[in-house]
């Protein structure tokens, strides 16, 4: 099995490495791959120093799967050419709502995976995929209508830059000098952005819009779905508030054990002091956790959930070498 990273110097191509190293994947040959700025430089792999190559002169015929975690415009110059000689899954938005590119949460949606037509398949974004892992068994059940959902979202979703710049801006604020942003459109440190990715005309953000048309491309073309998504400074674990509304009534009871009883969801929910999860205790943790499980009584058939997880390894890292496992236990070779 030989296999190439994308983008192995950001913070989900380490994340990757992470996972293959805790994994029981055999792996022949591993194939970092990044910017000139990182060619020539090493990482370790289980115990072996690896290093990096250079993007522009890679050979992606080397590696029969080939992730890319290095951005949507990486994805576009060269996913397609690499998806020639390599199984690509692919990390950045690019191509998430192409019909022919399959959107997949292995214990969602595996099935969609006999859908390949030009050998790339998407990972979700990390905010939707948090949620329709813990959506997903409830649909099953009560049929989803609508969901409102208001997003806490750490740093770390925005790269390695974000991260260590919400560390400067602290310091900075602590020492009581100028704070100045550069991967942010406003102060991070002490405050909160209600604005990820680019304004649409209708004066949603282009995250916004990604949860709400991948979550009907995941689960179901008919759940209307409204975003609210603001930046925090956390650094790893995104949190969400969501508000749904279904179509048949429920049982508090059986929700709980629907969402404790799926696979990769953990439900926390004492209703008292500290009794639920936040995004330290859900950093470097492969489950979605669920807490806060409140019927809202202002509406039919409504239920409220807090849910966090880990945005690098659930959001990405872990649900992309997922799909390469699958994929492999599937004896999927590509076309
Ligand atoms: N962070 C998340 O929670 C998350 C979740 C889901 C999906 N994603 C997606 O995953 C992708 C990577 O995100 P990230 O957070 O890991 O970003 P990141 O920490 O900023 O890392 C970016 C990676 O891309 C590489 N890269 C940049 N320009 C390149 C070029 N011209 N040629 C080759 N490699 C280049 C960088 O290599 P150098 O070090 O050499 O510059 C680095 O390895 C993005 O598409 C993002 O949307 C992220």
């Amino acid at each position: 099995m030989n296999i190439a990273i994308v983008g192995a110097t950001g913070n989900v191509g380490r994340k990757i490495l992470e996972v293959l190293e805790k994994k029981e994947l055999s792996i022949d040959n591993l194939y970092l791959v990044a910017s000139s700025k990182s060619a020539g430089t090493k990482i370790e792999f289980k115990g072996k120093k690896h290093e990096i190559f250079d993007l522009k002169d890679f050979d992606f015929s080397k590696a029969r799967i080939t992730f890319f975690a290095a951005g949507g415009k990486i994805s576009e110059t060269f996913a397609e050419k690499a998806a020639k000689k390599s199984l690509v899954i692919d990390n950045s938005s690019f191509f998430r709502m192409d019909p022919d590119v399959p959107l997949i949460i292995p214990q969602v949606n595996p099935d969609d995976l006999n859908n390949i037509k030009k050998n790339i398949i998407a990972n979700p974004n990390c905010s939707t995929a948090q949620l329709v892992i813990a959506l997903k068994p409830l649909h099953d059940v009560y049929k989803i209508k609508r969901i409102v959902v208001s997003t806490y979202q750490s740093v770390s979703g925005g790269g390695k830059a974000p991260m260590d710049e919400l560390i400067e801006q602290t310091k900075s604020v602590l020492d009581s000098k100028k704070v100045e942003s550069k991967n942010f459109t406003k102060q991070i440190a002490f405050n909160a952005i209600p604005h990820i990715d680019v304004f649409s005309d209708d004066g949603y953000t282009k995250e916004e819009l990604k949860m709400t048309h991948e979550t009907k491309k995941i689960l179901d073309e008919k759940i209307e779905l409204t975003a609210t998504c603001v930046r925090i400074p956390v650094s790893i674990s995104h949190s969400e508030a969501v508000n749904i509304e279904f179509e048949k009534p429920f049982v508090l009871g059986e929700i709980r054990k629907i969402l404790d009883n799926f696979e990769g969801c953990k439900v926390i929910d004492e209703r008292s002091d500290g009794g639920y999860s936040t995004p330290i205790e859900a950093a470097g943790k492969d489950e979605t956790f669920i807490s806060r499980i409140r019927e809202d009584k202002t509406i039919k058939n409504g239920l409220n959930l807090w849910i966090v997880s880990d945005n690098l390894l659930r959001g990405a890292a872990l649900n992309a070498v997922e799909i390469a496992e699958t994929l492999i236990k599937n004896d999927y070779y590509g076309k």
